[in-house]
């Protein structure tokens, strides 16, 4: 019985997960994993903006070459920024780990950054689009930012250059109760407008929806053609079986 209700519990504990995460609302990030494009420039903004502070290392330059359509000197020349253990430029062959100590990280952040191999698994990709739009002005905080999807978040708003800055608009409250936010409003301009900004975050996404399960593209498009080969020996071998018993009747 015990076992029964563990293997219950097991199965729809990520069910029930989901139901209690749905009260916050998110935006679709509607990735596209088949959009190579999409896929290269989130992996450049990836390296670019969030790998001072955030590894993937379950991932391998390499890997991600071949899967991204880019070369190992492409990714050599323009994509690594980071150092092995004796110091000489990370080889195109090695994990995608940092060079931050977990001791500086946090001395300057009061928490060190997680690792975002799983990042899109454990939070969802909506849950990721709608974290890195939703940064905001806030002077109590020691980043002079806050996040309206992640309470005081120890992360700066590492794209305000792009998106710009946001202010927080409140709902109406009564003087001294706990203020809700209604909407962002954006304050100061980025070098993007919105769409653009949208697009560098869906991007953003996308790579990291990828890096969270590298194999997801050639799983699938497999499974097509296991499904069509088990159609295809179930005919032959019914046309088997009548073979067989044609006399026997
Ligand atoms: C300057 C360092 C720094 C940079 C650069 C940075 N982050 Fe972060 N990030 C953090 C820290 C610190 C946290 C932990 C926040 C906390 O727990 O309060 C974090 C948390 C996160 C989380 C939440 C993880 C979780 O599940 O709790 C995501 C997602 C994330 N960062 C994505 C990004 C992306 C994408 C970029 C690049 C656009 C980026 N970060 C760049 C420092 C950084």
């Amino acid at each position: 019985m015990k076992t029964l209700l563990l293997a219950f519990l097991i199965t729809f504990m990520p069910l029930t997960g989901m139901a209690s995460g749905s009260s916050v609302h998110l935006d679709e990030a509607n990735i596209d994993p088949t959009d190579n494009a999409s896929l290269q420039r989130g992996a450049k903004y990836f390296i670019n903006y969030c790998m001072g502070c955030h590894s993937v290392k379950y991932q391998r330059y390499s890997r991600m070459a071949s899967d991204l359509g880019l070369s190992d000197i492409q990714v050599e020349d323009n994509l690594i920024f980071t150092t092995d253990e004796d110091g000489a430029p990370s080889k195109v062959g090695s994990l995608m780990t940092i060079n931050m100590s977990d001791k500086y990280a946090k001395a300057a952040f009061g928490v060190v950054p997680p690792d975002l191999s799983l990042v899109a698994r454990s939070r969802s990709p909506d849950w990721i689009y709608t974290y890195l739009r939703s940064f905001y002005l806030d002077d109590s905080r020691p980043m002079g930012v806050n996040n309206s999807l992640f309470k005081n978040v120890g992360m700066p708003h590492v794209l305000w250059e792009l998106q710009g800055l946001q202010t927080a608009r409140y709902e109406a409250h009564e003087e001294g109760a706990e203020k809700h936010i209604s909407h962002l409003e954006l304050t100061q301009k980025g070098s993007l407008n919105e769409a653009e900004y949208n697009t560098v975050v869906r991007d953003l996404v996308n790579f990291l929806a990828y890096v969270a399960e590298p194999t997801k593209q050639k799983r699938e498009s497999m499974g097509i053609w296991v499904i069509l080969f088990l159609i295809i020996f179930t005919f032959i071998a019914y046309q088997l079986k009548k073979e067989y018993w044609k006399d026997i009747h």
